[in-house]
């Protein structure tokens, strides 16, 4: 499969002839040279409602009928408005053509903002994926909590990605405790350098891992995985 990071937590994965998003935010995101318009996937995941996540899911799904994954809530939110949905709750497995979606915690919230009110759509998740046999780890936005080493009980997380940029996550301390506890074999830091608030530098964090465990995908670029 190849895997593209295009800034902040948005994750692209190509598989198997599939497209898949991971929370699609491409309007504000300083780092992708992508516009919303570029992209029509079959599938769009979602961690959580907060805007920096949904992004641009409802205009690229309302334009080529991609299905919106995400927990129960924030997919119902999604099929009242007439999109195609999978919703498990946390703890569910969708199994869908691509691969595996399972919905697990994460410590965040959802407030978000529908027709002036501000509104906690479901809670915010975490996504272990199960794509060509390999495991990965989609962190969310979260805090560290020790139920993360949870993740990698049936077979070992081939690629975390763990959000460092402090204030509204974990920040990178506690984001390399969390790859301990994951034994990741690869570690993606994001969501960080998007907005002052999260200020960070991956390469200060990636001296806090294991040798060769940090990687710093290049925006944009796909490797293989
Ligand atoms: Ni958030
Ligand atoms: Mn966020």
């Amino acid at each position: 499969m190849k895997i593209i990071w295009r800034g902040h937590s948005f994750i692209e994965i190509k598989t198997a002839g599939k497209q898949i998003l991971i929370d699609p935010f491409i309007d504000g995101n300083p780092f992708t040279k992508t516009k919303a318009a570029d992209f029509s996937p079959d599938y769009i995941l979602l961690t959580h409602a907060h805007g920096d996540h949904v992004g641009s899911t409802e205009e690229i799904a309302k334009r080529c009928g991609a299905s919106i994954v995400a927990m129960t809530d924030l997919a119902g939110y999604f099929a009242e408005k007439g999109f195609k949905t999978y919703g498990p709750n946390i703890g569910g497995t969708e199994k869908l053509d691509f691969g595996d979606v399972k919905i697990i915690p994460a410590w965040h919230t959802t407030a978000t903002p529908v027709n002036g009110v501000n509104l906690p759509l479901g809670v915010a998740t975490g996504l272990a994926l199960k794509i060509e046999g390999k495991l990965i780890y989609i962190a969310g936005d979260t805090v560290l909590f020790s139920d993360m080493q949870l993740v990698g009980r049936k077979q070992p997380v081939d690629v975390a990605f763990l959000p460092i940029g402090d204030h509204f996550t974990m920040g990178g301390d506690d984001a390399a405790y969390a790859a301990k506890l994951l034994q990741a074999k690869t570690v993606v830091p994001l969501h960080y350098n998007t907005f002052p608030t999260i200020k960070a530098d991956p390469q200060d964090f990636l001296q806090l891992l294991d040798k060769g465990q940090g990687y710093i995908p290049e925006v944009d670029q796909p490797w293989s995985l």
